[in-house]
Order: C-alpha cells, then structure tokens, then sequence
C-alpha cells in the first residue's frame, strides 16, 4: 500500500525502534508500575509499539498531526490515539506514571510543555525525553548553507538564536510564520526549566541520543 512521506518516516522510526542494533535506537525502559503512560509527539505510536507494553491499564499516543493518529489508530489496537498538543495538554491533574517523548520536545514551546508533563505525571511519576544538542543544530545549518537554500539558512539561525534565549533566558520564542516553533536545549537550560516546574532526579545522558530522565517530586509530608 502507497503511504505519505510522513507515514513513511514514522514506519521507518519503527524499524528502528523495534532494532536494538540500529544506530538510531533509542527507547525508554518502563517499569511494571508504569500502568497509565503517555506518549507526546507519537507519531504513528512507533516508540510505544516496539516497547510492547502488553497489559498495561492505560497507554496514549498523542500528536498534533492527525494523519499519523489515523494511520495508528488503524494499525495498532494496544494504543489510544489522542490528538492534542504537548503545551496544552487534554489530560486532568495526576494522571500518569509515566510520559515519554522521543525527538518531539524540540519543536514545542518547551516551558509551556515541561509545565503541562508535570501537571499531568502523578507525583513519584517520571518522565523519558529525547532533545536537541546545538551540534545537530549546528549541523542542519550547515547542510542548508551547503544546500545553498536561503529559507532554511535562516530558519537554522532562528532555532539557533531560539536555543541561545533559552539557555540565557528560559524563554522560547515561535518563529513568525506557521505557528513554528523550533530550539536546540543544554542540560543547563533544561535543568532549570525541569526543576522550576517542580521535577527532581533530573539526569542526561548525550551519546548517540541527548536524553533527560526526571522524577515528579513527592508532595512534602
Ligand atoms: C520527529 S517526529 C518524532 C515521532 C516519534 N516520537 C519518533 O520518535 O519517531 C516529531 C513528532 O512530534 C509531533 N509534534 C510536534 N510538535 C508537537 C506538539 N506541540 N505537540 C504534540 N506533538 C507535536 C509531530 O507531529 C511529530 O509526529
């Protein structure tokens, strides 16, 4: 069956995710009291199927683009599709164990949406994100000069400059046209952002994958 670009990329993402021998490999590990979990920016719900979650209570695919939800919702019964977005999230207080999002945090208004992952997660609740390093940043701009395209040379420098205020800053800015909104994070501005908004066991791991692990605080006793 002929798929869109789009379908394509995330059925190529779930290769990868079900492939521990891909370069690209990256998943998060659940635990078997992550009952209620969360996936932001989940695509055709790739990373969730190839954790194969098997009996959990409840497991949510949530995306801002439809065509990918439908194509899930069609594919794959273990998964609840929802269409949402990450900086306004359609969940009541203290719902979920566990919320992850793999390379969807970066084109999101990051301290709108690691303020609603917060609200959301049930305290002790942890969450699994994937971000943008400045070198890959670095990197697309440097494939746009070379690519000689003016448009993407100057978004590049957008999602650059975007980076730099919220290292500096803790602020995001969308670019001006779309509704876009694109960063690359450190660990110092995310750790900020993550503990302003109340998380703790803030950790990252650069390798092949920029990763932050984060717990929900305990309210004190
Ligand atoms: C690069 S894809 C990653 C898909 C999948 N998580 C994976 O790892 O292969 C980024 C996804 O984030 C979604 N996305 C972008 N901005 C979002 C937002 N504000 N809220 C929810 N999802 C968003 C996009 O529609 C897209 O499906």
């Amino acid at each position: 069956m002929q798929v869109s670009d789009r379908i394509q990329y995330h059925l190529d993402e779930l290769e990868v995710a079900s492939d521990p021998s891909s370069p690209y490999h990256v998943q998060p590990k659940f635990e078997a009291g992550d009952q209620y979990i969360l996936d932001i920016g989940c695509g055709i719900g790739q990373t969730l199927i190839a954790s194969q979650l098997g009996n959990r209570r409840l497991v949510i695919g949530m995306d801002i683009e439809l065509e990918s939800l439908v194509y899930g919702r069609k594919h794959y019964d273990s998964i609840r599709y929802i269409n949402g977005n990450a900086e306004h999230l359609p969940f009541a207080d203290n719902s979920f164990d566990k919320i992850i999002s793999r390379v969807a945090m970066p084109y999101t208004d990051i301290p709108r949406s690691i303020a609603e992952l917060h609200r959301v997660l049930k305290p002790g609740g942890s969450i699994w994100i994937t971000l943008h390093p400045l070198s890959k940043s670095l990197q697309q701009f440097s494939d746009s000069a070379r690519q000689l395209s003016a448009k993407g040379v100057l978004f590049r420098s957008y999602a650059i400059i975007n980076g730099c205020c919220f290292h500096l800053f803790g602020r995001l800015f969308r670019w001006p046209v779309g509704n876009v909104i694109e960063s690359f994070q450190t660990r110092g501005s995310m750790a900020r952002c993550l503990r302003h908004c109340g998380f703790s066991d803030i950790e990252f791991e650069n390798r092949r994958y920029f990763k932050c692990t984060a717990t929900k605080s305990l309210p004190k006793s």
